[in-house]
């Protein structure tokens, strides 16, 4: 038998007689006692303290130069992703998961970026291939080879003015088999075999295309009007250069050098109308024979093939055509040929340098280098990226820049770890600066701190001229 007779229960909830009695005081002084002064600023004191924590949190996650993304999330990412990719997630796995995590935080609308005011920027301004630029850093190919981080990485910071994808093959190749990415923490440096693992020059295409087509429709245009303006850069934003890099599949030969033109050609004619500028990579050490194209026949011929391609996009703008050079093809007579063959066939620029295949002694030098570094560096091959690369990056941008004059780009690319490397290369004749073992290691606010560290490098040179 219920408690109370519906009829009784109403009325007590109505009737004041009856509740009051039992439950109102307790009640009334309880909610007297929360309403005190003294509880209502402590209350508003941790709100407010509890507010400002996740605005802390909020801006402390998303700011790229914050110290969690300077420290702790390079250092956990190798921690977490710490096996050799075949038994355990490795460099490799960090590289990919990297590249997600920046494109989700972009598509829910909280990009990571580089917060607050810019003030290198004033100093900074320069020119790329006929372009104007914020900056004249950029990051290199083979961090975003697919091109499916192309705003997410822009987003950063706007020192980033340079931005080249890929490399991209004609037809999609898996590349060699892993592990083929060696991290050598000590000398902070990497060991990579990726051996052009492409998603092929049609996948990559769709997705330039896309991001020209949501552009127009973001700013009430049509595909073409956006392809054909000159306003437009093919980056899609003002003051920064898209460029793609293209190269040959692992099958075709390289001594068949019909096939080989073909390739490249078959890469600008799918890929050009999106690009900036079109990167021909002769240089992997990863694809058995390509850097045997930088001979100075082969070259001369592949450079052409690809320039006339170029020139017959249906864009507006055409793609200028840069190449990227090894830095294992140092001697002078090498270098010669290279450069009579970007000058006949009236390339734009120059890249100076990939990864090496020499492996020099100051990357085991440091007493703290471990027994499993030594036997990476000594075992295992593929291109050496990071700073042992610096002092021959800056001879070989002198050498380029001297035979090439000043009408040809000379960009370096090659053991840059901050604004003061940055400045070497610029006076040893560089135009443009680029990176990408740096910010693995440094984390993505990496490519700020250069530019700042940079324009206050310019600012020192300037200020002893006067
Ligand atoms: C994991 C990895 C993948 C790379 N993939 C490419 C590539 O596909 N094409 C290319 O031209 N260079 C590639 N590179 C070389 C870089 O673009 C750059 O030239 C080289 O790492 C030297 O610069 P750094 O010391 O600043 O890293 C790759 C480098 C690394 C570490």
């Amino acid at each position: 038998m219920p408690l109370l007779r519906p009829a009784t229960a109403l009325r007590a909830l109505r009737s004041p007689s009856i509740a009051a009695s039992t439950q109102q005081r307790p009640i009334s002084s309880k909610a007297a006692a929360l309403a005190s002064p003294t509880n209502r600023l402590r209350n508003g004191l941790y709100g407010t303290l509890l507010l400002g924590l996740l605005g802390f949190g909020y801006i402390e996650a998303t700011d790229t130069r914050s110290s969690i993304h300077t420290y702790t999330v390079p250092t956990l990412l190798r921690y977490i992703f710490s096996g050799d990719d075949v038994s355990r997630p490795g460099p490799e796995a960090a590289h990919v998961f990297g590249l997600r995590a920046l494109n989700l935080a972009h598509a829910l609308g909280v990009p990571l970026r580089e917060r607050g005011d810019h003030p290198y920027l004033p100093h900074l301004r320069s020119e790329l291939f006929g372009l104007d630029v914020n900056t004249p850093l950029g990051i290199s190919a083979g961090l975003d080879k697919h091109a499916d981080a192309i705003d997410a990485l822009f987003e950063l910071s706007p020192s980033i003015a340079l931005l080249e994808v890929g490399c991209v093959t004609p037809k999609p190749q898996d590349g060699n088999e892993r592990p083929r990415l060696f991290r050598l923490p000590i000398s902070k440096s990497f060991i990579n075999r990726y051996g052009f693992n492409s998603i092929g020059a049609d996948a990559v295409a769709r997705r330039l295309r896309e991001r020209v087509r949501r552009y127009a429709r973001e700013h009430g245009m049509t595909e073409e009007e956006v392809l054909n303006s000159l306003e437009i850069p093919a980056s899609l934003r003002p003051g920064r250069i898209l460029a793609v890099q293209i190269g040959k599949n692992k099958t075709t030969p390289e001594t068949d050098i019909e096939a080989v033109k073909r390739d490249y050609v078959e890469c600008v004619q799918k890929l050009g109308k999106y690009a900036d500028v079109i990167v021909v990579n002769v240089s992997s050490p990863n694809t058995p024979g390509l850097r045997s194209l930088q001979a100075a026949k082969p070259l001369t011929e592949l450079l052409g093939s690809v320039v006339k391609a170029a020139e017959q996009v249906e864009r507006a703008r055409k793609p200028k055509v840069v190449v990227k050079v090894s830095p294992d093809s140092d001697s002078r007579d090498q270098i010669r040929d290279i450069c009579q063959a970007v000058k006949n066939a009236g390339l734009k620029g120059v890249i100076v340098a990939n990864t090496t295949v020499t492996r020099p002694p100051e990357l085991t030098a440091s007493p703290q280098t471990s027994e499993e570094e030594k036997r990476i560096v000594a075992r295992e091959a593929g291109g050496l990226s990071g700073p042992a690369l610096l002092p021959r990056t800056l001879r070989l941008v002198r050498e380029y820049r001297n035979q090439l004059g000043r009408d040809i780009e000379v960009i370096a690319s090659g053991g840059v770890s901050s604004g003061k490397d940055a400045m070497d290369c610029v006076k040893q004749g560089a135009s443009g600066v680029m990176g990408y073992t740096g910010m693995v290691y440094g984390g993505v606010g990496w490519f700020g701190r250069v530019a700042q560290e940079l324009a206050e490098e310019a600012e020192k040179l300037r200020s002893r001229r006067r």
